[in-house]
């Protein structure tokens, strides 16, 4: 049997739960108290996809503003820094002090302490209110609170999947922006809110690690294709 060791807990606001930070022998974990696993160093790939794939449909990168919604192990903010230039700003909003903390820790060197590059600037709070507050800001917003729309953690996040969230994310773009949204398992109600918000949605499957065993979604949404 593997052997954890409990590094850290935080309280996760509004839920009477709790987010846990667990070491093994050469890995970490992240739960939520009750032992679901919501992530672990060793598959991050969909994480880092979530970064990497909307960047790749910006006509320009160098000055790019980008909004990560959850900086959880700082997976998506390393592949979104790997993408932009040396004048973008990447905003990591976390609602959850202590998660940062984590990062600047040992846990960091796992995704290359993205929080120490000069281009990073972290926002602790919820991100849907730095969302309700940005019009016209952003080139990529990425989105990973939970385990999607369906979310396990906070049901506070609910507002962020359904029409008026997506609508006030489609209001922080830049005219020619794309949201991103990952998800640990299909839905398509979630996908029909973003076509009914008049946004053009793609929908991509993606190893959690790499060519086989469990997939994520994400889906890629802007108003031009
Ligand atoms: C699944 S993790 C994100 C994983 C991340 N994509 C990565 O690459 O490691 C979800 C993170 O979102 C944070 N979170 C949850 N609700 C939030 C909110 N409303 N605003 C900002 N962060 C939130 C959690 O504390 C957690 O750190």
């Amino acid at each position: 049997m593997r052997h954890w060791t409990k590094l850290g807990e935080a309280p996760i606001p509004g839920s009477g739960k709790k987010l846990l930070l667990y070491r093994g022998k050469d890995d970490f974990s992240i739960r939520i108290s009750g032992g679901f696993e919501l992530m672990n160093t060793r598959k991050h790939a969909s994480e880092d996809a979530l970064g990497r794939l909307p960047c790749k449909r910006l006509k320009q990168t160098e000055a790019a503003r980008v909004l990560i919604g959850g900086l959880g192990m700082g997976f998506t903010l390393a592949a979104v820094l790997k993408e932009v230039g040396a004048r973008a700003e990447v905003t990591v909003a976390e609602l959850i002090p202590e998660v940062v903390e984590w990062n600047r820790g040992p846990l960091g060197e796992f995704s290359g302490m993205p929080l120490n590059d000069p281009r990073t600037r972290i926002h602790v709070g919820d991100v849907a209110r730095l969302l309700r507050e940005s019009d016209g800001c952003f080139d990529v917003i990425a989105l990973d609170v939970d385990n999607g729309p369906e979310g396990l953690t906070n049901s506070e996040n609910d507002w962020l999947y359904s029409i008026s969230g997506i609508a006030a994310a489609q209001k922080a773009l830049r005219p020619i922006g794309v949201l991103a949204y990952w998800s640990a398992n299909p839905d398509t109600a979630f996908q029909g809110r973003l076509r009914s918000c008049g946004l053009v949605v793609e929908e991509k499957t993606v190893f959690a690690h790499g060519n086989k065993g469990a997939r994520h979604t994400i889906w890629l949404a802007s108003l031009n294709e």
